[in-house]
This record gives structure tokens, sequence and C-alpha cells, in this order.
């Protein structure tokens, strides 16, 4: 029955359709059959989010589009393996909690809390292998596909790690479900978020206004109103970027009550901006689930390359089903940005615009790292509320790769990191993440650019 409602919506799409296309930035696995008895396996397993929830998020974004909410989409570049821990985890939370306290106080309005995390473990490479001192190896995909040291055994596609990815995707969802349904995001509480930092930082007293202004109104809401329950924990959702296709096919499925297929995998898988082609394996896997879901846009792609991907995506145009990324770069924003804003427009196409002003600036210094400067990513961040205030759009939401570490790998903020610094304590293994104090500085630059209009 459900098969042959997708049939019908879906033309041609199953689980596997995306086989037919071609698949880019996917690992070559040595063993077909080790390969397929770990998909095999990974589909037993059961899901890490419902369709309940899937779809509550996308009732949640179609709100977002209307501008009735903020989205706060955060975490991790990559998540690994070794970083699935306790302080980690809650750490990279409480960011994001304080954040949303932010937002949601400068804003006047809910913020959607969505992770980057329990699953964010494949990346796109520039090239497919990597060599050091004459030896040559399969460039590291993240922890789902292969291992980052420099070794043949490391740097080999392990079917196995789908199941690895799985389990500690599963352990990471466990503890973030726990921690706030067992009230740590309790809004009466927000000391249970405070990292270390706010004891010394420049931004302390700013951010301990804002959390008893929020004390106050809830104290007065409640001496009115009597305790309000939805004070006392908030939704979280997670998302990743869905690039390897064998593992999102293996926990692609169908459930009892809801037509069609999910993936159970995440609650928002998005499109990455090397694999967003439109006769590509990627828009063909997605076309056909039913979650709300992402694709980032970078600035090479034109009106004409967006409307078919629109069409194919979102052909019916249902109310949070998609979202638009834009990554586009602090010196390109300006030209590249305003065509699709207003073709989208005129066209009368529902989604949600989404400022990514991450990917665009990434950098190398000359003492060889990879950076991003904070001038860069506020500026893009800027220019993009100010470009769809002229275009008539709505932006709604910030994605941003973040840790609640106290890293060096982003430079400037309120404590001026400077290229010497980056050398303290840079520990991502792909792009640089904004430490928990950039981050905080960010949201609360967010708040005041909205105020100023
Ligand atoms: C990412 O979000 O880590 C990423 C690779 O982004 P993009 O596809 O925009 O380069
Ligand atoms: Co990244």
């Amino acid at each position: 029955m459900n098969q042959t409602i997708n049939a019908i919506q879906n033309p041609g799409w199953t689980p596997t359709s995306w086989q037919q296309r071609v698949a880019l930035q996917q690992p070559q696995y040595e063993d077909a059959a080790e390969l397929a008895e770990a998909i095999t396996e990974l589909a037993h397993l059961p899901p890490l989010v419902t369709s309940w929830e899937v779809l509550a998020l996308k009732q949640t974004l179609a709100e977002a589009q209307e501008g009735k909410r903020f989205l706060l989409q955060g975490g991790d570049c990559a998540e690994s393996f070794a970083d699935c821990t306790s302080p980690i985890i809650s750490n990279r939370l409480k960011v994001l909690l304080q954040m949303s306290l932010v937002l949601v106080h400068g804003l006047k309005q809910p913020v959607l809390r969505v992770g980057r995390f329990a699953g964010q473990y494949a990346k796109p490479r520039s090239t497919d292998t990597e060599t050091r001192g004459g030896v040559t190896l399969p460039s590291f995909r993240g922890d789902v596909i292969n291992g980052p040291a420099f070794t043949a055994e490391a740097r080999r596609p392990d079917p196995q790690r789908l199941i690895r990815a799985h389990a500690h995707s599963a352990l990471t969802m466990n503890f973030v479900r726990a921690l706030i349904d067992g009230g740590f995001a309790d809004l009466h509480h927000p000391e249970y978020w405070d990292l270390a930092w706010v004891e010394h930082s420049p931004l302390a007293a700013e951010y301990r206004r804002m959390v008893a202004g929020i004390g106050d109104s809830l104290r007065f809401m409640e001496t009115l109103a009597g305790p309000i329950a939805g004070f006392t924990r908030v939704d979280f959702f997670t998302s990743h970027e869905a690039l390897l296709l064998h593992y999102e096919q293996a926990i692609t499925r169908q459930v009892p009550r809801h037509r069609g297929w999910f993936n159970l995998s995440t609650h928002f898988p998005w499109i990455g901006m090397r694999t967003a082609a439109l006769d590509g394996a990627h828009v063909e896997y997605f076309r056909g689930i039913r979650n709300p879901i992402a694709v980032k846009v970078g600035p090479s792609v034109t009106p004409a390359q967006l409307m078919p991907l629109i069409d194919a995506l979102n052909p019916e145009d249902e109310p949070g089903r998609l979202t638009l990324i834009h990554r586009m770069g602090h010196a390109q924003i300006a030209t590249a940005l305003p065509p699709l804003l207003e073709t989208v427009k005129r066209e009368g196409r529902r989604v949600l615009w989404v400022a990514d002003p991450m990917h665009g600036n990434t950098e190398s210094t000359s003492n060889g790292f990879k950076t991003r400067r904070f001038d860069n990513i506020r500026s893009e961040l800027d220019h993009a509320f100010d470009i769809h205030a002229a275009a008539g759009t709505h932006l709604g939401g910030v994605h941003l790769e973040l840790t609640g570490e106290d890293v060096t790998e982003c430079m400037g903020g309120a404590r001026d990191l400077s290229e010497v610094d980056l050398q303290r304590a840079y520990k991502s293994m792909v792009d640089p993440r904004l430490n928990y104090e950039q981050s905080l500085e960010l949201a609360m630059l967010i708040v005041r650019k909205s105020q100023k209009g």
C-alpha cells in the first residue's frame, strides 16, 4: 500500500534508485560483499528518530518560513567517534541553548533548535587522495567511512564503520534526549548551561543581563498564569549532511501510520554544495523521502539552475519541506544572492532561507591553518539580513559550525584571536569552528542587527 502510494507520488523512486545516477563523493569500497553485509545489518537496526518527530519538525519549519520562528542550526563540521563523550556533547548543547536564549530574548520569537550532530560523520573532500612524503592514500572522508590517521589501514574505507556511526549517533541522541527530558534545558535554570567562560568573558555582563531579564519575565508570567509547562523543556532536532548514500538508504524506512518513506537517521538531512547536481544521485535520493530537507547553495548557482532543483525536490510546494542554505562568502553575497531571491520570490515558491556564513569564508594562513575570520563571518551575515530586507524576502535562520570547547580555529572575535593563537587549540579535523565565546558573540550580533533593521 505505502509502496504503491509512493510509486504514484514519486515515479520510479525507491530507496536504492539513486544507484542509477552518478553519486559524487562516495568512497570506493574494496569488497562489495562486505559492504552489502553491513548495509543489511544496518537496515535491521532500529531508527534514530521517528516519523512523528520528523513531521513535527516539518510543521515547525513551515512556521519559520512564515517568519514566525528563527532557525538556529549548528554543530561540528565533522563529528568524530573520539568526540562522542559526555563533556563534548553537553558543552555543545550548552552553547546552542545559550545562543538560543539570546536569540529568543532579542528577536522576541521562538527559536527552532537543530543540532549538526548525532550523524554528522561524512565529509565531502576536494581530492580523492592525499599525498604525504611520496605516499598516496585515500583522503579522510569522515569517521563513517575511514579513519583520519595517515596509514593505509586507517584510510581504507571500512563498511563496519556504518554500524559504528549508527551506534555513536544513537549514543549521542540518547544523551541529548536524556539531558533535555531531565530538565537540563529548563528555562528556569539557565545556570545549568553555564560554561566556565561566563566568569571571565568580555561578553559575560551582557549575557547575564539577558538571563536575568528572561527570569523576570518568566516569574511575572507564572505569577499570573501558574507554572508554564513549555518552559521546562525545549525541542531539539538533529541534522547532518546525508552524503554517504549507502548509510542513508539503510535507515530509510516505511512506518505503519504514515505514507511514504522517511530517512530515520536524522530529522533534517541536507545536500551539500558539491553534491547538489540536478541529475545526481543525492537529488534522486532526497526527492523520495518525506523529511524536511535542505540544500546548500553556493555562489556559482544561477536562478536557471535553482528553479529545476526546487521543482525536483518540492514539486507540490509543500510548506516546511525545503530549506535553502546560502553560503556565498562575504565578498560574493551581494552579487550572488539577490538574483536567486528575486527569482524564487517571483515564481512564488515556498522555501526557508537560511544563511551559512561559514563555508564561503574559509582561507589558509601563512602558517598553514585552515581558518575563518570572525569579521568576514559577521559581514556575510550582516549582508544577508540587508539583502533579504531589500528583496522583500525573509532570512529565517542561520547555519553555523561551532563547538562548546575553548578551541582557537577561527580568528578574531571579542578576544581577537590571531594567526599565532591558532596554534594553541586547533582541534578540528576538517573546517574551523567558532568557539563558545565567538558563537555567543555571533548570536548577540544577530540580535543587534535585527534590532537596527
Ligand atoms: C559543510 O557544511 O560542512 C559543508 C561541507 O558545506 P558545503 O557543502 O556548503 O561546502
Ligand atoms: Co564544514
